[in-house]
């Protein structure tokens, strides 16, 4: 039986941190195995904020690293930069022939963008979520494993997939769907006790994949806490229902057992505590942080990875875009 496809992008600004890991890379890893898989850098997205020509190839290296020393493998999946796929802009112009101006000016993270940055509204904002379809609908995916606050997009890459069958009168694309990971997927709190921590601005309150050992264990040391419990089994805080999900994540079960108690019996102490969940946190995060820089350093291998990974997905892209040349009747020379 053929795998379902799934496509998804990473974001090549930023470092990863717990919220990406728990949230995102473990679901994708645990995708790798039954799913015919496609993971990207959206090295074209970024370049909506102009970054710095010398920092992209730095941003996307340390991003293949990063999920590559996750468990992501790239053997299983095509592990590749968008920017290695020319069918990607090839649809993203056909795709925007069908694209309304209306709807585009309506998409609320658009909208936050004008917002934010008045100075620089420019067409690559208002056709992301073009762009975004391109990136699916070019290996004709099915499954899209994202956030929430990427619900709207993946209903646009749907709408366009329905509007393009519709007028080349086909079904060749199918409606992509937003993929679940059982309900259960691990949202991980900001330290401070503001948001998640994959929306939290606050740079001390977020544990790096890169964080060194001290980083992390100041980090978790500040951490938000309170007076403790004054009546046994009292429900938690977000705050500290957090720290035990971390300590339940890293730590083994008889030590998260050890403290559940004492917060049971309001006899926590929130100091211990968060000694025992830095050191924990540190030894977990470590591994994945010194394969990561090992990575980054090995230039060769990361090289291999994405012209690997570029040259499976192709095999998928050709093959979309040539139909789609035909569906569209760009077919001049047979
Ligand atoms: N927009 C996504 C984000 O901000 C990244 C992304 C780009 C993506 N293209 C995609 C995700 C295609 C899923 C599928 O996180």
């Amino acid at each position: 039986m053929k795998k379902e496809i799934v496509v998804s992008g990473i974001r090549s600004t930023g470092y990863l941190h717990l919220g990406n890991y728990f949230g995102a890379i473990q679901n994708y890893v645990k995708m790798q195995d039954a799913h015919e898989c496609y993971f990207f850098v959206a090295d074209y997205h970024s370049l909506t904020t102009h970054p710095d020509p010398k920092d992209l190839k730095k941003n996307v290296y340390r991003v293949v690293a990063e999920n590559v020393a996750s468990g992501l493998d790239p053997e299983k999946v095509a592990l590749y930069a968008q920017s290695d796929l020319p069918e990607i802009p090839e649809l993203y112009l056909m795709l925007n022939m069908l694209a309304y101006m209306g709807e585009l000016e309506k998409v609320p993270t658009f909208k936050d963008k004008v917002r934010l940055q008045p100075d620089n509204v420019n067409a690559g904002l208002l056709t992301y979520p073009v762009l975004m379809a391109a990136d699916i609908l070019i290996h004709r995916a099915v499954k899209v494993p994202v956030g929430k606050d990427q619900e709207q997009h993946l209903e646009m890459a749907r709408n366009f997939a329905n509007r393009f069958n519709g007028r080349y009168g086909t079904d060749f694309f199918p409606e992509p769907q937003v993929y679940r990971f059982n309900n259960d997927t691990v949202k991980i709190m900001s330290l401070d006790g503001n948001g998640k921590m994959s929306k939290s601005e606050n740079v001390n309150a977020t544990i790096y994949l890169s964080d060194d050992d001290d980083t992390i264990r100041k980090k978790i040391m500040k951490a938000k806490t309170d007076q403790g419990p004054t009546v046994p089994n009292a429900e938690m805080p977000d705050y500290i229902s957090n720290l035990f999900l971390l300590l339940q994540l890293t730590a083994s079960p008889d030590i998260t057992a050890h403290y559940t108690s004492a917060y049971n019996n309001c006899n926590i102490r929130y100091g211990d505590m968060k000694k025992q969940l830095a050191e924990d946190m540190a030894a977990f995060v470590k591994p994945i942080r010194e394969h990561a820089a090992a990575l980054q350093q090995d230039e060769q291998t990361i090289k291999r990875i994405l012209k690997d990974g570029a040259e499976k997905a192709r095999i998928s892209s050709r093959a979309t875009i040539e139909e789609a040349r035909k569906l569209i009747g760009i077919n001049y020379y047979q």
